[in-house]
């Protein structure tokens, strides 16, 4: 059998490349890669138990019906980096406004978290890939008590960032600006097993994704581009996951795209949860992001739930519709 590296050891082994304290990461880390290993179980077992499929009867800030696993995702994460002690906040799109931790030792911390804990969840009930999505940032002031300005620094701030796919099988995939690698969950033993080593993305590829339902909203630039991956007969794949589209597009090279429509000027993917953290890892894979004009990394945050127009994934298609 050949040498299984798991993710506790590559995240130790790798914990120099960090430039803050050796650590701190691991640690923040290990908070994250539990809860995803608690969601998956309970996202195993949607179908067959009431109390995880279907809807909370409750409706989040941005007026979306939340599931109830959007609620115990957003639970599980909060409280694992509520133990963990190096964060000292969470901003989530579950709630409307930062979660400050209040115990002695996460005050001290000094790590922000964003995160979209349960993405794609319309997709729970028919057995379809979901996935977490979080961005770890450095605070601002450590002396100073955090506030909603740690949580908007721009996306090139971020010291962290992955997700987590519970699809055919699961993986978290992260970067810390040192490349991408990938880890898949092995259930036997629980163990996520370092499986996609320095991910890379290829400079073009053969998939377009976009809701194509949307296609007479969105301004005419991005109609013509769309009109011209049907001339080239690319292959058209939308899962309506967003962290499931851009995984399969990271592997296979594509464009993902949730462009502006008419109904909704900004977009519908929210800056500091979902764009980010996606566009700061595509970067390190050697792809691009952008809202159709500027690098999404260089985009200055306004609002904690702010949604931004997204075009994202193989660079040389990325640049060709955000010309
Ligand atoms: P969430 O489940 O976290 O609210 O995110 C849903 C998002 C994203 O995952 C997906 O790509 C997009 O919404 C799909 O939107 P449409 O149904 O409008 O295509
Ligand atoms: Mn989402
Ligand atoms: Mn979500």
């Amino acid at each position: 059998m050949s040498r299984i590296t798991t993710l506790a050891e590559f995240i130790v082994e790798r914990q120099a490349e960090f430039k803050y304290s050796t650590g701190e990461l691991s640690r923040l880390l290990t908070a994250i890669r539990l809860a995803s290993k608690i969601v998956n179980r309970e996202v195993n077992k949607a179908g067959l138990v009431e109390d995880i499929i279907g809807a909370a009867g409750n409706e989040n800030v941005q007026g979306e019906e939340q599931q109830k696993l959007d609620v115990l995702a957003n639970e599980l994460f909060i409280n694992a980096l509520r133990n963990q002690g190096e964060c000292c906040g969470v901003g989530s799109e579950e709630n409307d406004d930062i979660i400050v931790y209040e115990n002695e030792r996460s005050k001290k911390g000094k790590y922000v978290v964003l995160m979209d804990p349960l993405d794609g969840s319309s997709n729970i009930d028919v057995n379809v890939s979901i996935g977490t999505i979080f961005s770890i940032y450095r605070r601002l002031d450590d002396n100073a008590p955090v506030t909603q300005a740690d949580f908007m620094q721009p996306g090139s701030a971020q010291v962290a960032a992955g997700y987590v796919i519970y699809g055919s099988s699961t993986m978290l995939v992260y970067t810390t600006g040192h490349g991408v690698n990938g880890f898949t969950l092995d259930p036997s033993i629980g163990t996520y097993c370092l499986s996609h080593p320095n991910m890379t993305t290829p400079s073009n590829g053969p998939i377009y994704s976009v809701n194509e339902g949307n296609y007479f909203e969105f301004e005419e630039g991005v109609r013509k581009y769309i009109d011209q991956c049907k001339q080239k007969r690319m292959s058209a794949r939308y899962i309506g996951s967003f962290v499931a589209d851009f995984h399969r597009n990271l592997m296979k090279g594509g464009i993902y795209m949730y462009p502006a429509t008419t109904k909704a000027p900004k977009g519908k993917l929210r800056l500091l949860y979902e764009a980010n953290p996606l566009a700061f890892l595509v970067e390190q894979a050697g792809g691009s992001a952008t809202d159709g004009k500027a690098r999404i990394l260089d985009i200055q945050p306004t609002e904690l739930h702010q949604r931004t127009p997204l075009f994202i994934g193989s660079k040389e298609m990325v640049e060709q519709v955000s010309k």
